[in-house]
């Protein structure tokens, strides 16, 4: 863990380092992501072991992307020199913006939005990468509801060329604009949403993964036939049940409970194999066991 001298406060629109809480398969993604494109990055994580985790984990991923010729060698070491792992959040201080990726639980990320607002820089943004979580009630808990904004990666955030970008009801159009030129210079493509249950990615895949798993749970059909179905009949590079795995049956079940309770419908409840598969603690391939055994792989 290295200590550093912090740069002169910058206006929101020049962001030149990117401040990245949670070191799981998003954080870890996107503080790689930041690092490679010359942003100054840390990364927190309340887990000791995570972080080192993460640590490891993204050294490995840009010597690797080094050893296939993607990145010159000058760029990867000048990657791993961007990058700074903390223990103490306080060393976000002087950060341009953050980017939360935590837990998926409304009331964990108030908590940490409210702890983000008293350490950063008064300019700094704050912006979550939630799947569905309402950014207006996220902002609500920080004294800058117009500098707070959705920030939302797809998995790998490396490789995945999209960025949802979401407006709370008070985000200021300089945080707008501020957030979009970041994601423009990672490389993304960006998509706008409003404010509302899922946005518009989850809104639309979380229902076709969810009906996925009843017509598992109703027997229509074994779970390889299910993913070969969208595979080759609608051209998904992925089926729906092998997608949930990779992306975390508690993620999905997080965000389909979003849906439920924001959007007041029944045709969002979550199916109950999702629900016993979770309370099971088969979360996919992070754990090993999802739908699929990956242990015998
Ligand atoms: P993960 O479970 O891999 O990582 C979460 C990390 O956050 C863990 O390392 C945990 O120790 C850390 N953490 C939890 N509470 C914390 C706190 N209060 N302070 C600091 N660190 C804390 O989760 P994953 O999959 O990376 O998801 C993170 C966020 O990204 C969630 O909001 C999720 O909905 C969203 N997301 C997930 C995607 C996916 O495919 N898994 C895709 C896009 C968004």
């Amino acid at each position: 863990m290295r200590r550093r001298i912090y740069p002169v406060t910058l206006p929101m629109s020049e962001i030149k380092s990117v401040g990245v809480v949670g070191g799981g398969m998003m954080g870890s993604g996107i503080a790689q992501l930041s690092a490679v494109n010359g942003f100054e990055v840390w990364i927190h994580d309340s887990d000791s072991a995570a972080l080192s985790k993460a640590n490891q984990s993204i050294s490995t991923r840009i010597q690797s992307i080094v050893s296939k010729g993607q990145l010159s060698k000058e760029k990867g070491a000048q990657a791993l020199r961007n990058l700074n792992c903390t223990s103490n959040l306080e060393d976000f201080g002087l950060v341009d913006i953050v980017i939360e990726a935590i837990v998926e639980s409304e009331e964990v990320k108030k908590r940490l939005f409210g702890l983000l607002d008293n350490i950063v820089k008064s300019s700094a943004i704050l912006a979550s990468n939630t799947s569905s979580i309402s950014i207006t009630r996220l902002a609500s808990a920080t004294s800058r509801p117009s500098q707070v904004i959705g920030m939302h990666f797809m998995n790998p955030p490396p490789i995945m060329k999209l960025v949802e970008i979401i407006r709370g009801a008070n985000t200021s159009d300089d945080t707008f604009n501020a957030t979009k030129v970041l994601a423009e210079r990672l490389g993304k493509k960006i998509i706008c949403s409003q404010d509302f249950s899922g946005f518009i990615v989850n809104r639309i895949l979380m229902p076709m993964i969810n009906e996925a798993f009843h017509a598992l749970y109703t027997g229509v059909a074994t779970k390889e036939d299910i993913d070969a179905g969208m595979k080759y009949g609608t051209n998904h590079p992925m089926g729906p049940l092998e997608l949930a795995d990779h992306i975390g049956l508690d993620v999905c079940l997080s965000i389909m409970r979003v849906l439920y309770a924001g959007l007041g419908d029944s045709k969002y409840a979550p199916c109950p194999l999702l629900v016993q598969y979770v309370d099971a603690g088969r979360l996919g391939r992070k754990k090993g066991f999802g739908v699929y055994n990956y242990s015998k792989m």
